[in-house]
């Protein structure tokens, strides 16, 4: 019995060797192709030497140094690095370890900036559902991931959702991919307009919703007229970048493709590449001034804040997507799995949608194409997928509640940036053939019950 608390109890998990480049090997030698890098992590492969040069050069420097002490020229590089790749007058970054205390930081950053100019009354979050934005307790609440809140829905806050944008599901037939985007953005302003448009302090949204719903691109059109909501009511507009941005999907943050300019935003997995634990919150000028001009100081601190080792590997990761001209390849080669994975799966009875940005890309699965009617949820197929992909030497990231928390299956597939065709075209094999031995369990287990 292992003294170590896992994810799953039971461990019966494989014990990692080394990795090598796209490839994850095990303590038995067994192969596998990291497909989705975790969930979204690992976006250089596993053994680039850049941040790993970067990590040893600040750990003989300083390791640590603590953020109300010193600043270091890894985090200001870093800050700036971002805030010239950020768009609009997304201008000033703090780094946290993780995504949720990155979200956690954006929402006491969007309640402090209210505070400052007096308008305290504000205190409500607007969200999606069917998004998670993390599981701490605050980010737990505003997001809906339904299957991760109910154990502590007790402790959590109140907050208030709208649909997500949701095409392959929620769209109705004569109604063009805009129009939709418009009808579903304007859920928030009914929402804002419901809740009192001076209690609200913020819409916060992934600006593609990741492993909860199977990856969700936003229509076109549908941001903006959420941007032009946020406007129009003074509420600031938060979105969630911890899985999606960091170049995951073609540009470094994902909502330059929608022309939106958020007042906040997050980023995370991709930011650190696995190297070292780090993620960033970022916000515009007028939020930071409103506190330098006000209070002068952050109400939120955490001890391990702009962590230098930390900063080193990220700026060595940015600075390495730039070098490689790897954000162009996460588009060529995003192009091409999502084509391979229409040929290859586009005409499979229990395929339902093939959706994705760059190289973040989802499947969904259905027991009938017609009706998009789900896979029995109690026949957990993502789970029965997770192994035959393992069988296979595939990694990659199912999950199910796909639809509303309970129903739906859906894979996340979310490549590292150096990836190439050869292994596009084996992740596309590995997975079809994993899809098809999952079937076959099912079926199997259909006929034993
Ligand atoms: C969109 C989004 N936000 C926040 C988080 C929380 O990040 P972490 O697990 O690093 O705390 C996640 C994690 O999957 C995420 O996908």
């Amino acid at each position: 019995m292992s003294n170590a608390i896992h994810r799953n109890f039971s461990n019966s998990l494989p014990t990692v060797s080394h990795g090598e480049g796209v490839l994850v090997f095990d303590d038995q030698n067994k192969s596998y192709l990291d497909a989705s890098g975790g969930a979204a992590v690992c976006c250089l492969g596993h053994s680039h030497p850049a941040p790993i040069e970067a990590i040893h050069n600040q750990i003989n420097k300083i390791p640590y140094i603590h953020s109300g002490f010193f600043t270091s020229d890894v985090m200001e590089e870093l800050a700036e690095k971002l805030a010239s790749l950020a768009p609009g007058n997304v201008n000033h970054a703090m780094f946290l370890s993780g995504g949720s205390e990155s979200v956690e930081s954006a929402l006491k950053l969007a309640r402090q900036y209210f505070v400052e100019k007096g308008q305290t009354k504000r205190k409500h979050f607007i969200s999606r559902r069917q998004s998670f934005h993390g599981n701490t307790l605050g980010v737990l609440s505003v997001g809906h991931n339904e299957a991760r809140k109910k154990p502590y829905q007790p402790l959590l806050m109140r907050s208030y959702a709208v649909s997500p944008c949701y095409p392959y599901r929620d769209k109705s037939t004569n109604e063009s991919e805009h129009d939709y985007g418009i009808r579903i953005a304007n859920e928030l302003e009914e929402k804002i307009l419901e809740l009192g448009p001076d209690s609200v302090i913020g819409f916060i949204a992934e600006t593609v919703g990741g492993a909860t719903a199977g990856v969700q691109p936003p229509v076109e059109g549908y941001l903006n007229r959420i941007r032009h909501i946020c406007d129009r009511y003074g509420v600031l507009l938060i979105l969630d970048e911890v899985m999606c941005g960091a170049g995951r999907t073609g540009t470094f943050f994902s909502c330059e493709q929608d022309d939106v300019v958020p007042d906040i935003v997050t980023l995370a997995k991709g930011l650190g590449a696995g190297y070292q634990p780090i993620a960033a919150t970022l916000c515009s000028t007028e939020v930071f001034d409103a506190i330098q001009q006000g209070s002068g100081a952050l109400a939120n601190g955490f001890t391990y804040m702009g962590h230098a080792t930390a900063c080193a590997a990220a700026l060595a990761v940015v600075k390495t997507i730039e070098r490689e001209n790897l954000l162009e390849n996460v588009r060529t080669q995003g192009k091409l799995l999502v084509e391979l994975l229409h040929e290859r799966l586009g005409y499979h009875p229990n395929v339902g949608d093939i959706r994705g940005r760059g190289l973040f890309v989802g499947v969904e699965f259905v027991a009938n194409l017609r009706t998009k009617e789900p896979l029995n949820p109690n026949l957990l197929f993502h789970s029965i997928l997770k192994n035959t992909c393992l069988e296979n030497g595939l990694l990659c990231y199912p999950g199910g509640g796909t639809i509303d928390g309970t129903s739906g299956d859906h894979v996340l597939l979310a490549p590292p940036y150096i990836v190439d065709e050869v292994h596009i075209e084996m992740t596309v094999d590995r997975l079809h053939q994993s899809i098809e031995d999952g079937l076959k369990t099912v079926r199997a287990s259909r006929v034993a019950a």
